[in-house]
C-alpha cells in the first residue's frame, strides 16, 4: 500500500534538531509536568498518586473519569461517545481506517494537515480537493462544496481551526457544510486540534460533534492544553462509530497509558486556567506577528482568528523550500515551507508563533534581515 510522504512532519524531523528560533512550533508554549501540577493547586495529592499507580494497560479504552471529562466538553456526548487514542494523530488514523473502504470518495479541505487526505488516498479512497484560497480568507466556497459532493461521498474532512492558515470556521458555514454531507449521506470529519484557542472571546465556534448526527471529530492535549508529550487525543462521535473505531485501535494501541490518563484527568479539570493561560500567550504573540507583517511590504497573511498558526504569502521569487532552507542555514531560524502543504504553496511560510515573545521577535528579525538580504540580491 503506498501512502504519500507526510511533508510537515519529515520537514519537522530532518530540521528541527538544532534550530536557534524555532518559528515552526504549533503547541501553545509546552507546559512541564510540574507546571501542570502547580497549576491544579493539588500538586502533593497528585504526585502520590502517580506514584502508587500501578503501571498495568489500565482501562483499555481510557478511564471513565477521562472520557467523562473529555465528553463534559461537548453537548451532547456521554463516555460512549469518547475514544482515547495516542494524540490527534492517531485519532485521525483510526478514523480515516475505519470510515474509508476502497472505491468511496472523499472530499478534504486543502491545505490542511495532511492525514486528512492522505490517509483516505492510502485506504483506497478516490480523493477531492476542496481548495480554501487566500483571496477567500481561506474560507471554503460552498458552492464548489455542492459540486463535488455524489452519492459517493463518504465523508467530507475539515479542519477547524484550520492549519496552517489559523482561518475560523464559524457557525454558518459549518451548518452550510453539514447540510451538503447529510444531503448525500456523508460523515463530516472534522478536526478540532485548534479550537480551543479562538482568539477572540466573543466568538463561539461549536464543535461538529454537537452539530450534526453523522458528525466526528478529533482532538488532543497537544495544542490547546500545550501538553503534546503526554500523547493524549480523542475521538467524540456517534456510538456506534466509536465502538468501530475502538476495534481497530485493538490492533494498534491497547491502551494510552495509565500515567497519561491520569495527567490528562488533570489537564482537562483545569482547562479553563491553562486556557486563559494559553489565549494570553496566543493573543500577545499574534499581534506582534500583525504589527511584524504590515512592516513588511512584501508579505502579506490572512489574519489567524484561532489557533497558533499563521500562512503567510510572499512575494519574492524564490521557492519556500529555498527559502526555508537558507534561513535556516544562515541562523537557524526554522519555518515550515508553504511547499509542505502542497506545490501550489511554494510562495508561502508556515508560522508557529505561540510561544515566548521575546522567541518570536528575534526569529521575526532574522527573517526581515534575510528578506534585505533577497531584496540586495534582487531575488
Ligand atoms: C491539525 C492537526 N491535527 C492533528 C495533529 C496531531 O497532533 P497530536 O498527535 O500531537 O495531537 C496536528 C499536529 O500538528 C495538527 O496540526
Amino acid at each position: 500500500m503506498y501512502i504519500a510522504p507526510f511533508g510537515v512532519e519529515q520537514w519537522m524531523n530532518e530540521w528541527e534538531t538544532g534550530a536557534v528560533a524555532n518559528l515552526a512550533e504549533t503547541c501553545v508554549d509546552s507546559m512541564t509536568a510540574a507546571e501542570l501540577l502547580e497549576l491544579s493547586g493539588r500538586r502533593e495529592e497528585i504526585l502520590e498518586r502517580m506514584m502508587n499507580l500501578r503501571l498495568s494497560y489500565g482501562d483499555i479504552l481510557g478511564s471513565d473519569e477521562l472520557r467523562d471529562e473529555i465528553a463534559s466538553m461537548y453537548g451532547g456526548a456521554g463516555r460512549e461517545n469518547v475514544v482515547i487514542m495516542n494524540g490527534g494523530a492517531a485519532a485521525n488514523f483510526i478514523a480515516m481506517f475505519t470510515l474509508v473502504s476502497p472505491g468511496d470518495e472523499v472530499i478534504s479541505v486543502y491545505p490542511t494537515y495532511q492525514q486528512l487526505y492522505s490517509i483516505p488516498e492510502a485506504f483506497g479512497a478516490s480523493v477531492k480537493l476542496l481548495r480554501l484560497r487566500y483571496e477567500d480568507d481561506f474560507q471554503p466556497d460552498i458552492e464548489s462544496l455542492e459540486k463535488l459532493v455524489t452519492g459517493k461521498t463518504k465523508a467530507i474532512c475539515i479542519n477547524n481551526s484550520n492549519n496552517p492558515t489559523g482561518s475560523l470556521m464559524k457557525e454558518p458555514v459549518l451548518r452550510e457544510i453539514a447540510r451538503i454531507a447529510d444531503s448525500v449521506g456523508a460523515w463530516l470529519y472534522c478536526d478540532e486540534a485548534y479550537r480551543f484557542m479562538v482568539h477572540d472571546p466573543a466568538v463561539k465556534v461549536p464543535s461538529v460533534a454537537d452539530m450534526y448526527d453523522k458528525g466526528i471529530v478529533s482532538c488532543s492535549l497537544s495544542k490547546c492544553f500545550s501538553l503534546a508529550g503526554l500523547r493524549l487525543g480523542w475521538l467524540v462521535g456517534p456510538g456506534q462509530f466509536i465502538r468501530e473505531a475502538a476495534d481497530r485501535r485493538d490492533y494498534t494501541t491497547i491502551s494510552c497509558g495509565r500515567l497519561d490518563d491520569l495527567l490528562a484527568r488533570v489537564a482537562i479539570k483545569n482547562r479553563e486556567k491553562i486556557f486563559s493561560r494559553n489565549l494570553e500567550i496566543v493573543r500577545k504573540c499574534a499581534a506582534a506577528l500583525e504589527k511584524w507583517v504590515k512592516s513588511e511590504p512584501r508579505i502579506g497573511c490572512v489574519k489567524p482568528e484561532c489557533g497558533t498558526t499563521a500562512f503567510l504569502r510572499y512575494d519574492y521569487g524564490i521557492s519556500s523550500v529555498d527559502f526555508c532552507k537558507r534561513l535556516f542555514k544562515k541562523d537557524g531560524t526554522f519555518i515550515v515551507p508553504g511547499e509542505c502543504f502542497g506545490p501550489e504553496f511554494d510562495r508561502y511560510l508556515r508560522v508557529g508563533y505561540a510561544y515566548e515573545p521575546d522567541v518570536l521577535a528575534s526569529g521575526l528579525k532574522k527573517v526581515s534581515e534575510f528578506l534585505r538580504e533577497l531584496e540586495a540580491e534582487k531575488v
